[in-house]
């Protein structure tokens, strides 16, 4: 790991000015979560949507909910923001970057990722990557480095530690999300309360995670609202009438250099996951890079 913190900041363009508020932004789609934290029911209905809480809210004794309720609760895309410096590809699969002895506050980062339809998405790859607790960033390894998938639920949950601080930053978390099939959003996370934030021109309160304190750790909540349909997806029982033919299969355990074809196509697999349709290789360049 390097021990230096880096001497310029990764992302240009910081600098005093900005007219932007630390704390400002909170959406309705804040507001969800925290109900979902605060214990409001807030059922995956058969339909794989999520009932809002005014939707709760608006139910009485003796009016229940629609079956299908009215999903709009206003939420713009999660929106993107640049890379930097510091992405390594083919980080580990684990939800877990905390290991025996690491120094910092103990963090934990949940939530969900939504389509734009309000529907949760299973499925969806988080790559995160963030500082250390001294601000400086693992180029040599891939300590504070991990990638996962939302679950059935379209959850996700984090366990790392609070990023430290480097020059010309505000304190941030990097992610990138991809739906099956979907463009990469890149992105990244910032803290409330944070004086840097009103300096780092990067910083958007759209951004903002939900933190509180919990033990002598930290707790942070963020849904990601990718701009995809989440919709079904096709038919499984109308299957393409021209399978592309190759040697890739879903529901197999691919690691890190794994070649497959598919499509008449030769791939590299880049980060070992178990592959799922709607993660073909042409589909997933986070996964596969092609070759051939
Ligand atoms: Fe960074």
């Amino acid at each position: 790991m390097t021990s230096d913190a880096p001497t310029t900041p990764d992302e240009p363009g910081t600098g005093a000015g900005t007219d932007r508020d630390g704390d400002r932004g909170i959406s309705r789609k804040t507001l969800l979560r925290a109900a979902v934290a605060a214990g409001a029911a807030v059922p995956l209905l058969a339909t794989g949507g999520i009932a809002l809480a005014r939707d709760a809210a608006r139910s009485t004794p003796d009016r229940s909910l629609p079956p299908t309720p009215f999903c709009d609760d206003g939420d713009d895309p999660t929106p993107d923001q640049m890379e930097g410096p510091y992405f390594k590809p083919n980080s580990p699969l684990r939800t877990d970057l905390v290991t025996p002895g690491t120094a910092g506050t103990r963090l934990t980062v949940s939530g969900y990722v939504f389509g734009r339809n309000c529907v949760p998405l299973p499925g969806v790859l988080l790559d995160f990557w963030q500082a250390d607790n001294a601000g400086a960033y693992d180029m040599a390894g891939y300590t504070f480095r991990g990638h996962q998938f939302t679950d059935a639920a379209g959850a996700f949950t984090l366990r790392t530690i609070v990023p430290g601080l480097y020059p010309g930053r505000t304190r941030h978390i990097h992610v990138k999300a991809q739906a099956p099939g979907e463009p990469v959003l890149t992105t990244q996370l910032y803290f409330p309360g944070e004086p840097r934030n009103s300096t780092d021109t990067l910083f958007d309160p759209a951004l903002l995670m939900n933190v509180r304190a919990v033990g002598g750790g930290k707790e942070g909540t963020f849904d990601f609202v990718l701009n995809v349909d989440g919709g079904p997806g096709p038919d499984p029982t109308d299957p393409p009438t021209e399978p592309p033919g190759g040697t890739w299969a879903a529901g197999r355990s691919y690691s890190a250099g794994d070649r497959v074809t598919y499509g008449g196509g030769t791939y590299r697999c880049l980060q070992a996951h178990t592959s799922m349709t709607g993660w073909e290789p042409p589909h997933v360049p986070a996964l596969w890079r092609q070759e051939s």
